[in-house]
């Protein structure tokens, strides 16, 4: 029984990008049974921008799931925005989960943006001003709902999809002073406290692809300028433990969007 992931994220869309993905899209079904997408899918998150996510990634012949990122919040649009994906048949999960059925069997999906707050003996502590306890309880409700959605799914093979990385390991290359800005353990525990197969997450640019919880869950960093393709594709199942990286869709640049 084999579950076929396809997955990308921080693809960054606006009016100048719409078209790059699409060829490649349009080979999904050959490869894959469901498209994950990890969040900072527009630059500024309008519902302008939103439209061109739609017209990118609606309407294909995989279901298609996803989590915002950070960008997707900078214009405080995101009821818009979450609703011209929607109205795209783009799944938008924030805290909760969705199944699918797929040919290999059940597929859930939880998913979460996440937030910052760094890593084991590198993290911010709920401890002194309001606004420290306010960001550390943003990172810990964040996780809390990941994990509870996780922990809720009824399915064959269950897969966690974020934005913000639940460990270092796929930020090595990202500068050390920023690892706090990019992810939290608080995810990574989350994860643990589940039969999570798999992993996905994006936002860091300059990290790196491959990364293990400390509970031993493969984790996999698809943000666009690490993967350097339109997306991976993930193979989940009883007996198989590799990544298969889609031959397809050499698209898209390899600009250091943030
Ligand atoms: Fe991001
Ligand atoms: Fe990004």
């Amino acid at each position: 029984m084999v579950i076929r992931i396809a997955a990308v994220g921080d693809v960054h869309l606006d009016k100048d990008v719409v078209g790059r993905f699409r060829p490649a899209l349009e080979e999904l079904p050959e490869c894959a049974d469901v498209l994950l997408l990890a969040g900072d899918l527009t630059r500024h998150g309008t519902e302008a921008e939103a439209r061109c996510v739609a017209e990118e990634f609606g309407g294909l012949a995989v279901p298609v799931v996803t989590v915002l990122g950070n960008h997707d919040h900078q214009c405080d649009q995101v009821p818009q925005v979450v609703k011209v994906l929607e109205d795209a048949g783009i799944t938008v999960l924030e805290g909760n989960g969705v199944v699918l059925d797929c040919a290999g069997g059940r597929l859930g999906i939880a998913g979460v943006k996440g937030f910052g707050g760094g890593f084991a003996g590198r993290c911010a502590s709920d401890f002194g001003e309001p606004e420290m306890k306010a960001f550390v309880r943003t990172t810990n409700e964040s996780a809390e709902r990941l994990g509870t959605a996780l922990r809720s799914l009824d399915c064959d093979m269950l897969v966690a999809l974020t934005h913000y990385s639940p460990v270092p390991d796929t930020l090595a290359g990202e500068p050390l002073e920023i690892y706090p800005f990019l992810g939290s353990y608080q995810l990574g525990q989350a994860i643990d406290s589940a039969p999570t197969a798999l992993a996905l997450h994006g936002h860091a640019h300059a990290g790196t692809e491959r990364g293990t919880t400390p509970g031993g869950v493969r984790v996999r960093n698809v943000a666009h300028p690490v993967i350097k393709q339109a997306y991976s594709v993930f193979h989940v199942g009883d007996q198989l433990d590799t990544d298969q990286v889609s031959p397809i869709g050499q698209s898209g640049s390899q600009r250091s969007w943030s």
